[in-house]
């Protein structure tokens, strides 16, 4: 979703639009804006693109100076007009915008109830609504007191802005979403990212996790959660158009590697439930109603099926099989109305996996998409979808796609498992907190002195012509993984096989020149892996280990190791994913090589 808000001398819907014009490649299905005018705050909005709401604002302008624009790209609820933000309360004085979701509304909803609000919609926004109009006739008319005390009794994840008819100021907020502040002359800006702003000021300032902050023709006022002020630095901005759109990143893919941690925390927010330890999918899918399931996608989302195979199977103790699509399409699957087809992609255009899909429902299976990019042709035909919600990804070699298809995997291993009664009490609450986990130990795995180490190593070994890697049981995919990420945008030759497997062919390879990446973090294999490891070294091949932070038993076996933060297994593909995803990144960075662009590959493949 995209934010905008304005307060100065301009003509705030003139900023607003062109602000979210910008914005416009996180993509949108509605967008609405709200004005104060001499007759109060105005809202329009409408769903669809931003030009549907141009129109019409061209048509009946408003006219005013303080304004709060938005773009939705729906996560719950429909992109009709209704739902679209920003949303105002009852009597129409207050406005917000809010992304994020709110996860004990309900509870709040019923409290607000019972004290007389009645409520226009379904939507958790308009919950949030109502708890700062309640707040703020408490305190008397301090806009930014009722929204800080309002955001003290809301649990989850938010960036919210908010203003009132009797204030010229803005109030903000953020926790997951991103929000950038333009400082201007007499003016200043609000935005979800930096190109909605370009166009006014290059004086910037990032509000961090837990940052409030309060915006009026004198100036601003960061401060936290519990009102204390905050000092945030003035940036220069002197990117171009193009770098804006990178965040300051030399390359998407270097930008969309470092925004893992919110991508997953966007793909698991509101859909885990500590106190009942329930999962929430927001789904349809009977979980009883098959035997068994298919998992069907191309490339790195094939191989996030992968990793989901072995955790349904672990968890929900159902059969999956795991193909690519351009075989499953024509080798007369074993297809019928008992068998649940789960097709996986990033962008949902994949043509090979949009017309398996098409095969699958011709036998009557059930159907269901991991996806992530919202409204695109195979949701349109599938009979559910389960969004994986990691925004927008543009560099060609998918990587906060791939750690979000495996969060989203592990949910609906749980879901499954818990639906089915395969998975214990006990294990099922263990993994839940090791889900919860992920954006935080993703976090620390691209910690500067971890990527540094990582560079090095890529340094080292980036004249090799080829390369092997190695993982077992959940990690085999993801030494297949990363021997993918680094043929498609380094060119170095590279195979991946399950550790256990090399003694049967692969091992006819290693020789002094051969580096060898070997996935063996904790595990129940860890041991068997360190075989393996040992008949590499045998044959004076480079070893080069992914272990577990304070594995030092272990490192004496490797040329060079790569540390990664303490996983549960079961989720530890997405944390050594990213070391991977590192190894590829740098290695091909110091061959001079164009990663977003890699030679002959293209983001989506919509031909056969
Ligand atoms: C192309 C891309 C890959 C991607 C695959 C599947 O080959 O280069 O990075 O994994 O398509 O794409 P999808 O959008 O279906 O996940």
């Amino acid at each position: 979703c995209g934010i905008v808000g304005y307060i100065g001398q301009r003509n705030a819907q003139d900023v607003l639009i062109s602000g979210l014009a910008k914005l416009e490649y996180r993509g949108y299905d509605s967008a609405g804006v709200a004005v104060c005018t001499d007759n109060g705050i105005q809202v329009r909005k409408k769903a669809g693109k931003l030009a549907n709401l141009s129109t019409e604002l061209e048509g009946t302008p408003l006219t005013g100076t303080l304004g709060i624009g938005h773009t939705r790209w729906a996560t719950h609820g429909l992109p009709n007009d209704t739902n679209a933000h920003p949303h105002a309360t009852e009597d129409g004085r207050l406005v917000i915008i809010h992304n994020g979701i709110i996860e004990n509304y309900l509870q709040l909803k019923e409290a607000l109830m019972s004290r007389g609000h009645t409520f226009l919609s379904e939507t958790d926004s308009e919950v949030l609504a109502h708890l700062i109009e309640e707040k703020y006739a408490q305190l008397s008319g301090n806009l930014y007191e009722a929204v800080r005390q309002a955001l003290g009794d809301v649990r989850g994840a938010y960036g919210i802005v908010v203003t009132h008819v009797d204030h010229r100021e803005i109030v903000a907020a953020r926790t997951v979403s991103p929000l950038v502040m333009g400082v201007g002359e007499g003016e200043m800006f609000l935005a979800s990212d930096v190109p909605a702003l370009l166009a006014y000021t290059r004086n910037m300032v990032f509000l961090h996790d837990g940052d409030m902050v309060v915006l009026n023709d004198d100036g601003y006022r960061v401060t936290d959660l519990q009102g204390n002020a905050v000092q945030r630095q003035v940036e220069r901005i002197d990117w171009d158009a193009e770098a804006a759109e990178k965040g300051g990143y030399d390359t998407y893919m270097l930008k969309e590697i470092y925004e893992q941690p919110v991508a997953l925390t966007n793909t698991l927010i509101g859909r885990l439930h500590d106190e009942t330890g329930e999962v929430n999918l927001d789904i349809n899918l009977n979980p009883a109603s098959f035997k068994r399931i298919s998992i069907i996608a191309c490339g790195t989302a094939y191989y996030a099926g992968l990793v989901g195979e072995y955790l349904i199977e672990q968890l929900a103790r159902v059969p999956v099989e795991v193909d690519v699509a351009s075989e499953y399409r024509y080798r007369s699957p074993l297809v019928s109305e008992d068998t649940l087809a789960i097709v996986v992609s990033q962008s949902g255009e994949t043509i090979d996996t949009l017309e398996a899909l098409r095969e699958a429902k011709k036998f009557g299976a059930k159907t269901l998409g991991v996806i992530n990019a919202k409204g695109s042709s195979m949701t349109r035909e599938l009979d559910d979808t389960l969004y994986i919600h990691a925004g927008p990804e543009i560099g060609v070699a998918s990587t906060k796609a791939y750690t979000s298809m495996v969060s989203a995997f592990m949910l609906l291993a749980l879901w499954l498992g818990r639906a089915r009664g395969t998975l214990g009490e006990d294990l099922g609450r263990e993994l839940l907190h090791a889900t919860r986990e992920l954006p935080r130990l993703v976090e620390e795995a691209l910690a500067p002195e971890r990527v540094e180490k990582i560079k090095q190593i890529a340094e080292k070994y980036s004249g090799a012509r080829d390369y092997l890697f190695l993982g077992r049981g959940v990690n085999a995919p993801t030494a297949f993984e990363g021997a993918l990420k680094l043929k498609e945008i380094s060119y170095i030759h590279a195979e991946a096989y399950a550790a256990g497997e090399m003694k049967h062919g692969p091992i006819a390879l290693i020789d002094e020149h051969l580096p060898v990446v070997v996935v063996a973090t904790e595990s129940f294999l860890l041991e068997k892996t360190i075989s393996n490891v040992q008949e590499v070294r045998a044959r004076s091949g480079k070893v080069i280990a992914i272990l577990s932070d304070g594995d030092t038993e272990n490192a004496r076996h490797a040329d060079d190791v790569i540390y990664v933060p303490h996983a549960h297994e079961m989720v530890s593909p997405i944390v050594n994913a990213v070391a991977m995803q590192l190894l590829a990144y740098h290695t091909a960075t110091a061959l001079g090589k164009d990663v977003d662009k890699p030679r002959n590959l293209a983001k989506s493949v919509t031909v056969e």
